[in-house]
């Protein structure tokens, strides 16, 4: 009898001793409430067991009815859920830090976040507004707090048990290497968009060598054209596998050594994402040597304006 294939159960160790993190994630950027709590309500019951969630999602609330209904039926433990959300760009100040965490953490309605991480590198004015512009409609920055005094805010969460690890989203190889070098506890997870037609393997091998595991965010591509799903190598592949191609690209991102966050609020691609196999060796030769085509969809590293919200009113 043929041995079942485990890769959607993989788990990967985070760096800082506590725990690990399941490797096939589920990612909350999903506009409108209603469908996040059907979309996480959803995924939760097709298996998934870690969920990406963001203060500038403001849909923490929706993921936390969810997640609260799924704990009191008693279909999940809290122990077995490992969640994530971030701190947004205007909070960067130090003492702004902590009272974000429990805001997101009273949205979430839970205690413990396993894993809060920067959204971005870029501080923006400090204040409710979440999209501070001038008259000229360009964001004012924070000149006032660097990304490192932000940093030791969040490693101030660890060393009080607030949260069981910290990390950075949205950040090139060049941001992240002083934050290694200069941090007390080091990053445990960093979140950047990864996917065939923008692998990041430079910041890949980075994160590898410092036991920092990488979540591919918009591992499809935001569903964005030239689309993933649509590209020849992946869909010849996804033929001779008899997978779809969605479930090839996911399946290459955990065997290639990233955690992955896939969104949908279709309930028949949530179910196909989380049944990924693994792939045979040649294939995982091929996306990385066959497909050519290099694309960044999301221009959130530049500007800490994130590509795929809409701004905040
Ligand atoms: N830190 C950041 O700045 C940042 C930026 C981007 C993303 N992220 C994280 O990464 C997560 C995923 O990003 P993403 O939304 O760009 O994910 P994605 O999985 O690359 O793209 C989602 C799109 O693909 C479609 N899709 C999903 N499954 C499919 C399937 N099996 N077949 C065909 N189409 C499918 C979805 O449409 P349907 O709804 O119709 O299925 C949706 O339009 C986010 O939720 C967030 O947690 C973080």
């Amino acid at each position: 009898m043929a041995t079942p294939d485990t890769l959607r159960y993989a788990k990967m160790p985070l760096n800082n001793g506590s725990g690990a993190i399941p490797a096939v994630g589920f990612g909350t950027l999903i506009h409108d409430p209603l469908a996040t709590k059907e979309a996480t309500k959803t995924a939760l019951e097709v298996g998934f067991r870690h969920f990406d969630c963001a203060e500038r999602y403001r849909n923490e609330e929706a993921v936390g009815d969810a997640m609260q209904a799924a704990l009191s039926a008693g279909a999940i433990r809290r122990e077995d859920v490992f969640i994530s959300t971030k701190l947004w760009n205007t909070n960067h100040r130090p003492e702004r830090v902590k009272p974000a965490f429990d805001a997101s953490r009273l949205r979430l309605k839970i205690d413990t976040i396993d894993c809060y991480l920067i959204h971005t590198p870029f501080a923006f004015r400090p204040g409710d507004e979440l999209d501070p512009r001038d008259e000229h409609g360009q964001v004012i920055y924070d000149s006032g707090v660097t990304l490192i005094e932000t940093w030791r805010a969040l490693e101030r969460l660890v060393d009080d048990g607030e949260c069981k690890s910290i990390g950075l989203t949205d950040v090139t190889l060049e941001n992240l290497q002083p934050i290694v070098a200069a941090a007390r506890i080091k990053p445990a997870v960093v979140q950047v968009e990864s996917h065939p037609y923008f692998p990041q393997w430079d910041l890949l091998a980075f994160c590898l060598e410092h036991g920092i595991v990488v979540q591919a965010g918009a591992p499809l591509g935001h569903d964005m054209a030239p689309r993933i799903v649509d590209d020849p190598v992946i869909t010849n592949i996804a033929q001779r596998v008899h997978k779809t191609p969605a479930q090839v690209a996911l399946a290459w991102a955990v065997q290639r050594g990233t955690a992955v966050l896939t969104t949908s609020t279709s309930p028949r691609h949530i179910q196909e994402n989380f049944e990924i196999s693994t792939l045979p060796e040649d294939a995982m030769r091929e996306i990385r040597e066959g497909i050519t085509t290099s694309i960044r969809f999301n221009p959130v590293v530049g500007t800490g304006v994130p590509g795929f919200i809409p701004r905040a009113s």
